[in-house]
């Protein structure tokens, strides 16, 4: 199926088979893909914590405002931002690790390793919590086409406490939560939903 069919047809689904599991290899195959996604200057900060222990997964209902796709589907994925990936260390490791595959000659790999060090070297908290939040973004958007290019289906999800998440699930200040993503086999299909006519969003040049 091609990106515009997914698009065109996809919606959040909110109903899954309890009893269907999705293997630990495909689910791993999903986010190695997924992580090909464009990300600030590749210091690769995208976390994908998978819940799949069914106890685990109740554990969730009461955190998500009782949404029971929490407990239902094959596996519910905590979306996370590293802010440690914005150190020094780990952004000239990556950089290494591009020109020793050959990717590209030492003055490169040094001027963008120093290009991004100086770049998160000026940003504030909130600048930092919006670049994760940016890539955490993409590598979902990812994650769900390529799972609803699978035939299974997603919901992408805000609605929990991020507080009770973090606590439950042991995830330190080290790491923004950005979203959960429910994935399985709907048993229901997601409601259709209206979207502006395209002429409503689009500006040009200017803002009106
Ligand atoms: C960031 C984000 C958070 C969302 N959180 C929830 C949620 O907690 N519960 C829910 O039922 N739907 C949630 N949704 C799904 C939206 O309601 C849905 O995408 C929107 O209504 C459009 O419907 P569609 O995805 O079927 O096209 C969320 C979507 C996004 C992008």
């Amino acid at each position: 199926m091609s990106v515009k069919n997914i698009l065109e047809h996809r919606n959040s689904v909110r109903h899954y088979d309890p009893d269907y599991k999705i293997s630990p290899e495909l689910l791993a195959s999903f986010i190695e893909s997924a992580s090909k996604s464009p990300n600030g200057n590749n210091v690769q900060a995208v976390r994908y914590l998978i819940i799949d222990d069914p106890q685990i997964q109740k554990s969730l209902l009461p955190i998500a405002f009782n949404q029971q796709q929490v407990a239902d589907a094959s596996a519910v994925l905590v979306m996370l931002g590293d802010y440690k990936a914005f150190q020094d260390d780990n952004i000239i490791q990556i950089h290494e690790e591009g020109f020793q595959a050959g990717y590209f000659d030492e003055s490169l790999r040094d001027y963008l390793a120093n290009a991004a060090i100086g770049y998160y070297a000026s940003k504030s908290d909130e600048d930092l919590r919006m670049e994760l939040t940016r890539d955490v973004s993409l590598a979902a958007m990812s994650l769900v086409l390529l799972v609803n290019e699978a035939g299974l289906d997603t919901i992408t999800m805000s609605g929990y406490d991020s507080r009770q998440l973090k606590e439950t699930l042991n995830i330190s200040e080290r790491y923004l939560d950005v979203m959960l993503i429910a994935i399985g086999k709907g048993i229901k299909a997601g409601h259709r939903t209206v979207r502006h006519e395209v002429s409503k969003v689009i500006y040009r040049n200017i803002l009106t």
